[in-house]
């Protein structure tokens, strides 16, 4: 019986990811904030034969997190975390973010993943097993003028993912990131823009769930995309900002 923790698992990739691990031989722990949807992710994983539990839990409170996890692992440990939750920050003008808006992104982004990412990191530590996939994005690659928080909290991510991996890997925990380029979830429609070669929330968990398998250190797609991002950093800055202006949007508020 595998053990696998979503966070953001009440919405798109993490509530995708959720079904496509959904199964007999699972325990789900699915975290979100709204009830409604997470009972519904739930409901879905059960009917597929996974025993689930899930978490009303804002990833920000550091202290309820960590007592969460702690209790959580003593009781069945972790063998996957899939770091996911996550918001967009920028300006439903188009205008830069405010101040509230990219700290608040940061809060929850980069603060709120390490917050659930190294309470589990100790514990697999200790024991000397475990897999932790932090999901970031191409805007860690790729960085969008129109989200300047969520791209820094991404990069950050990502940075802090691939050294930890080095770290862990004589103590038998492996760590992947995980960079999505669009996916037809809540939160990219929020982006009113072009979003070229945008796949489903359901093909996305497929391609997650493979790559961590294979213990990827980047799971990066769709393949194109993710060249363009990754060959596009090794470009003059103004070679590169020319490339990406065609990538402008606003943010689209609400639900
Ligand atoms: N969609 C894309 O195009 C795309 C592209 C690249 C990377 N990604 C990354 O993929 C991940 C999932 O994104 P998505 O598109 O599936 O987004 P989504 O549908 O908006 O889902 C976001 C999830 O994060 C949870 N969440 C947000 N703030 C939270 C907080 N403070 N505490 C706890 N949970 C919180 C939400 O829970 P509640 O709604 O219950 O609060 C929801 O379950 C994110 O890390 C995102 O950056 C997405």
């Amino acid at each position: 019986m595998s053990v696998i923790l979503i966070t953001g698992a009440s919405s798109g990739i993490g509530a995708a990811l959720a079904r496509h691990y959904a199964g007999s031989d699972t325990t789900l722990v699915l975290q979100g904030r709204d009830a409604l949807r997470l009972d519904a992710v739930a409901e879905a994983c059960r009917a597929r034969g996974a025993r689930v539990e899930t978490a009303r839990l804002d990833v920000r409170d550091r202290a309820a997190v960590a007592t969460w996890l702690k209790t959580l692992d003593s009781a069945h440990p972790l063998d996957l975390v899939i770091v996911n939750a996550a918001i967009n920050g920028g300006d439903p003008g188009g205008d830069v973010e405010t101040e509230a808006m990219a700290f608040e992104t940061v809060e929850v982004n980069l603060v709120g993943a390490l917050n659930v990412a190294l309470p589990c990191v100790t514990l697999m530590r200790a024991r000397g097993q475990g897999q932790i996939a932090l999901v970031s994005s191409l805007a860690a690659f790729a960085p969008l003028p129109d989200a300047p928080a969520y791209s820094g909290t991404k990069a950050a991510l990502l940075a802090h993912g691939l050294a930890l991996r080095e770290k862990l890997k004589p103590h038998g925990v492996r760590i992947n990131v995980v960079t999505p380029g669009y996916v037809k979830t809540a939160m990219g429609g929020e982006y009113q823009g072009w979003r070229p070669m945008e796949i489903s929330a359901e093909d996305a968990a497929v391609r997650i769930a493979r790559g961590l398998a294979r213990d990827q250190d980047i799971v990066a797609f769709p393949w194109i995309m993710a060249a363009a991002a990754r060959g596009a950093a090794l470009l003059p800055e103004s070679l590169r900002r020319l490339g990406m202006s065609g990538f402008k949007f606003k943010i689209r508020v609400g639900r």
